[in-house]
Formats: C-alpha cells, structure tokens, sequence
C-alpha cells in the first residue's frame, strides 16, 4: 500500500442543463464517484468536481418555449440534477456551472492568452439562416428530404432512414425545425482556434501514455485526417459569454464547457483553506488531474482540450478516462420499451445501490459498452449482495447479540483466514486503482464466498447446542463479522450506504482501508438490521412500466409546444365595451406565491398562497393542467384582490390569479418584471 499522499482532482463530463440525468449518464457519475471515494480511503487528498453545461442554443431555445428565460431553466435543472446525484451517492466536492463569473473570467483569460499568442484567426463563412427566426441555425435545427434515399422530415447531418451523412445544404425541401421557414444562406465573420498549431504538442502529449490504447488510436486517426481549425463563435441570439471585443459574437458552448471543470474547482478553492488553484493548473503542477467522460466526447478532451490549455500555458490532464456508452437489455436506451430510464424514475421505485453495484458488477477499464440485462441485475444483486455479502453477519450477529451480550471474542480465534482477507486488499486496491471494478467486485465475491464456507464448515448452530461449545461458537462467529467488516471495506466505494448501515451495526467509525489490518476483538457490536433487502421483480416491472409513462409525459409537452403556435394565430374576439369606472373598480395587485399545492381530488385546481404585501390570500387556480406546483413557487404574479371570497368544494377562494391563453395547458399567469412587489397595485 502507498503511504505518499496524492493530491487529485477528478473530473465527470458536465450534463446539460437542459434535460434530466438517466441511467446512462449515471454509468459514468457512478464510475467517477467509485474512484474518488477509492482514493479517499486510501488516505489521499482527492477533489471531486463537476457542473451544469448551461451555455448553447438548444437550451436557449427549450428556455422560449416553456417561456422562461435561460437562467431560470438552468436553475431549476440544477436544482433537479444536484437532487438526483445526491440520492444516488454521487459525492461531489463542488457542483457548479458553466454560467459563473469564474467560469466567464477563466474563458476570458484563456482566449486572451490563445489570441494573443496567435492561435485565434477570423474568417468569413457562410451559413444556413432562419429570416423569419432571424437567428443562424445548427445543423440540428434544419430539416428536410434525404438527399439519397428520399426520406422526409429528416435532420441537417444525417438520415435516421438510410444512415447517409451530408451537409444540409444538400437537403432537399430545408425547413427551419424552429419557424418552419425555408432557410436562407447567410455569411458571418467566425472565429477559430488553430487546433493545427498544437500538432506537435498533441502527438507528444498522446505518446505520454495519457489516455487509453483504444483512444490513442483513435486520435492517430484524427491526426492523419488532418487537424481543422476549430470554429469556436456562434452569432447572437446566443446564451453564452460575449467574446471580448467582438460584440454580438459569442463563445461556443463546447469551448468554455471543458474550463467549467476549471471554474467549479476555482468556486471550491474560494471556500477552502486547503486546496489552491494554482497548485493543481500552474504549467508545472505535479499535482494529477483526471477526467472521466464517454467516449463520445473523446475528440473535445483529447485533442481540444489539452490543445486549449497548453496554448494558454495551463497543465494538460494527467489522463482523460473513457467509458462505453450503456444498452439495456442488449439495446440502445428506447423510450418507447420503457428501457430509457430516468435517474428520477428508478430511485422512485429502486435502492440506488443495487445500480451502483450491478455497474460496478460490469465496469472495466475499457471503453467497450455495457449492458444493463434486467434479469440478470436482479440475479446478480439478490445473489452477490444478499446473498453472499449480507448473509454472512445475518448469520453470525444473531448470536453475539443474544447470546454474548453483543460482545466479540476477546481473541481473534482465526488469524491466517483473517489476514488472507486482509493481504487481498492489496490487489483489490490496485484493481481499484486501474477502474478494472468489475474484477475487483470478482475478487470480494470470491471472499465472500470463502468466508460463507468457513461458516458452513465449523457449523457453529450445531456446536451451540452442545454444552461447553459456547466459546468456540463466540469464536465462529466473531471471526464471521471480521470478515463480513472486511468486505464490507473493500465495497465501501461502491456501496457508501450499506457500508454507513454496517459502520453502525458495528459501532465503529468511519471504515478506511488502513484500519482492516486488525480484526475487532473484545468489541460490542449493535443489533442487526437487514443491511439491504432482495430486488423485487414487481418492482423493476414498475421501474419500466414508469418509464414508458414518462414518454408520455414528454409527447403531452411536445404536443403542447405545437399548440403554442397554433394558438397564436386563433386570438379570440375582443369582448363588449365597458366605461373606466367599471374598470376602476378591479383591484389588482401584485402577488407572490408563497406555496403551491396539489388539491385532493380536484383535476384541474391548484392551491395557491399569495402574499399581498400586508396579508396572505388562499386562492384556487384552474392552472394545474399548465403548472407544476414547485414551479410556480417563488414567483410574482397578479391576482384580482377585491373579488368576493367564493365558497368552494376543497374551501374558500379569496381571490383569482389572472392568466392568458384559452385554457388547459396553454395557460400562462401573468408574470410582473423584476422589482415589482408584493402588495404593489397593478394600474
Ligand atoms: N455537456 C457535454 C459534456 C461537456 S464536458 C466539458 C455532454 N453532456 S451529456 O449530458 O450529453 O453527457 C454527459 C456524460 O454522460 C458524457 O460523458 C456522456 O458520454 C455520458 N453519457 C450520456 N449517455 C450515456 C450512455 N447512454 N451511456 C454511458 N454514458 C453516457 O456530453
Ligand atoms: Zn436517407
């Protein structure tokens, strides 16, 4: 074992902030997060940092059509996605995001530095525009006939039909996914990083052994394609960072998304005394850098990436780690069999750790994709975990309990058996170490096995019952919970829940790797509680049966996205004419909803509390098929205040919230500018 302390920052791809994490994405935060508490047991200091990719056009554009603006999306989707890693144990040191001011001033400084360095040149191109949008459009966002085999309502860069890749202009009949217009071809002055500058560099940096074989040739292929220079602007309307002296020229999203990885760790140094920024980024840093990220992203962090930083005089990573992309059930991630599963979905019906240890269970070092079979998770988390792992102090605490007063034996009565558990350490550490987890996972079973057969051997329920056996029998057993705290140690990266529930059962502290050397002896251990329960089928049939409902849910938004622009153009006719004192006579007000609720057994009704300035208002709104409670909380609002309080089935309504849109889910409350405030008359 290792005794130099290594200090370590590890990285995990930053997730969009436009959408939810799924159990795909959860492949890598689980791998990652494995790693890390790896190395934290191991006694080294190691840092953890990720954040939301906030920046780019497919989150500019969801943000218009939920009719929020950008900041507000990507707030409620970090809010979602820090909840999600948090219940599944995903252990981040810092959360952030790429829309920061650390984030604006590390992407300032570096482009400052490639500039002037002379490794940014400015070029004209040309470009498919949406006139009536006004707004340039990515490939993605243009549609039309393949050229090749004739399929409609295909996208800018490929045919799902006949798989032909092109570029859109070669698309027949091109329409703007966003306006249905036809696109127009537009020229624009671009900026790009001369990624060809950095060859030298790069086949050197690649050599060095810093990512794995598989990768390293796959940028050799790169290389002999020829490296093109990397377009990094994008033309407003954009939500991003400005590029200095460029106006309404904006910073791809792909290029400050890696330097999030930089920013989040710049917020964190900020609040902790022990660790510096420059100590891990100064050009010289012997302090290790890792990022952990799919194989899809390869080419951003091998080749732009290390070229970025060692262009703006940063350390390159000590290594980038790729990992395959997840199948479930052999095949790609599919809405429609309820195999793309949401983070959410699954910890609303599974313990968080059976996915943990089945990932675990199948994760190499390599980047070959991995397959979530759901009959086999179930197999293999109720045999390993339950089991061989749990089984072993479900047996043995029993007795201690009752019959020892919870009291191990003052000697330990097996020493060679205990430290053969002790001396695999070394190799399950370095299997650790290498991300080979799922042969570590082989070697614990493969003790767990062991120490399950002790237990068979000695029979220490049929010495019980024989008299004078009862030391002999504390012995057994006591030697049966050192070998179950033991594995449980060498799980602990893996499965930190089940290992806090044995850290209590035992009545130890915190399990670290060093402090296994000794078997606990003459120690009181606490009462058993079934330290995980068996996978139940029902209950991963309910898991995909969730999912599919969550397909649904996303066709009801789809479709209601549709409507919006048929409702623009039915506007319903302007009402009777009526005098200003009838008008006078409404007393609107600015509201802020404090609280809102489902209402039991109501369909379409919402509660609301209002804040009126001087007093609360309980109003019912009709808004629950447009609204989701934890999204209207927080929000200002206009209500009528001097309507009579109306008695209704759920209570009494003091007041209405004003709304536009002919009803259902096209329904939008009237949202006052920043400042207004509670209480204020609307004139
Ligand atoms: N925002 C970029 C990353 C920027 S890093 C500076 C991005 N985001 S993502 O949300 O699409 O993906 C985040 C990570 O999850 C990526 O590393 C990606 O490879 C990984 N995965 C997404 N789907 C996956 C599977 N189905 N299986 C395994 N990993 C998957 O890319
Ligand atoms: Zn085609």
């Amino acid at each position: 074992m290792t005794t130099k302390t290594r200090q370590i920052l590890v990285t995990s791809a930053l997730p969009y902030a436009n959408g939810s994490i799924h159990i795909g994405h959860l492949v890598e935060y689980i791998q990652t997060d494995i790693w890390v508490r790896f190395q934290k047991m191991q006694g080294h200091q190691c840092t953890y940092v990720c954040a939301d990719d906030a920046h780019g056009t497919p989150i500019m554009l969801r943000a218009q059509s939920e009719g929020i603006t950008p900041e507000v999306l990507i707030a409620a989707t970090d809010k979602e996605h820090r909840a999600d890693f948090a219940e599944f144990n995903v252990d981040f040191d810092n959360f952030h995001s790429t829309h920061s001011e650390e984030n604006r001033e590390i992407v300032e400084t570096i482009y400052k530095r490639l500039r002037d360095a002379g490794h940014i040149e400015q070029r004209s191109i040309k470009q498919a525009y949406d006139p009536e949008k006004e707004m340039f459009l990515p490939d993605r966002f243009i549609k039309g006939t393949c050229p090749k085999c004739g399929a409609e309502d295909q996208y800018g860069d490929n045919c799902e039909v006949c798989g032909a890749t092109y570029a859109p202009t070669d698309l027949k009949n091109p329409v703007s996914a966003i306006s249905g217009a036809t696109p127009i071809e537009k020229e624009s002055e671009h900026y790009f990083f001369k990624l060809a500058d950095f060859e030298p560099m790069l086949r050197e940096w690649i050599k060095g052994g810093h990512t794995q074989d598989a990768i390293g040739n796959k940028v050799s292929e790169w290389f002999e394609s020829g490296l093109q220079s990397w377009d990094i602007s994008r033309d407003a309307p954009y939500f991003g960072f400005e590029i200095p002296d460029a106006q309404g020229k904006f910073f791809y999203v792909w290029l400050d998304a890696p330097m999030g990885y930089m920013a989040s760790f710049k917020n964190l140094c900020d609040k902790r005394d022990d660790l510096n920024f420059d100590d891990y980024w100064k050009v010289d840093s012997k302090h290790e850098v890792y990022h952990f990220i799919g194989k899809d992203i390869a080419y951003f962090h091998t080749l732009f990436w290390p070229a970025v930083l060692s262009g703006s005089n940063y350390r390159t990573p000590t290594a980038v780690f790729c990992h395959g992309f997840l199948t479930v059930n052999g095949q790609k991630m599919s809405k429609s069999r309820g195999t793309f599963i949401k983070a959410r979905t699954y910890l609303d019906n599974l313990n968080p750790e059976y996915l943990r240890y089945y990932f675990a269970a199948k994760l190499g070092n390599g980047i070959d994709d991995l397959d979530l079979n759901l009959d086999d998770f179930i197999l293999r988390v109720n045999s390993d975990l339950v089991g061989k792992v749990v089984n072993i102090a479900s047996r043995c605490a029993g007795y201690i309990k009752k019959k020892c007063d919870g009291q191990l034996s003052a000697t330990c009565s097996e020493p060679e058996l205990y430290q053969s558990f002790v001396h695999a350490g070394d190799k399950i550490a370095e299997l650790f170490e290498q991300r080979e987890f799922s042969h570590a996972v082989r070697e614990i079973m493969a003790l767990a096995d062991k120490a399950n057969q002790y237990i068979d051997e000695q029979k220490p329920w049929a010495l019980a019952k024989e008299e004078g056996k009862e030391q002999q029998v504390q012995d057994i057993y006591s030697t049966g919970v050192n070998l179950f705290r033991v594995l449980m140690t060498y799980l602990k990266p893996v499965l930190p829940a089940m290992a806090e529930a044995t850290e209590s059962f035992l009545n130890i502290d915190a399990m670290n790797w060093s402090d296994i050397s000794e078997p606990l002896t003459g120690h009181e251990i606490n009462k058993f509680k079934p330290l995980m329960t068996r996978v139940e089928q029902e209950k991963v049939d309910a898991l995909v049966e969730a999912s599919k409902e969550d397909l649904k849910q996303e066709h009801h938004k789809t479709e209601r996205k549709a409507t919006i622009k048929k409702v623009d153009k039915k506007i319903e006719p302007i009402a009777d004419e009526i005098a200003f004192d009838d008008f006078a006579k409404i007393d609107l007000r600015i509201a802020k909803i404090i609280k809102a609720e489902h209402v039991e057994g109501a369909d379409k009704l919402l509660r609301l509390t209002l804040d009126i300035g001087n007093e609360t208002r309980n109003v019912f709104a009709g808004i629950k098929s447009a609204y989701q409670p934890e999204d209207l909380e927080g929000k200002h609002t206009v209500m009528v205040a001097n309507l009579a309080p109306r008695k209704m089935r759920f209570g009494v309504s003091e007041g209405m919230v004003l709304a536009a849109g002919p009803g259902g889910e096209d329904l939008w409350i009237l949202e006052p500018h920043d400042g207004a405030k509670p209480g204020m008359r609307v004139k």
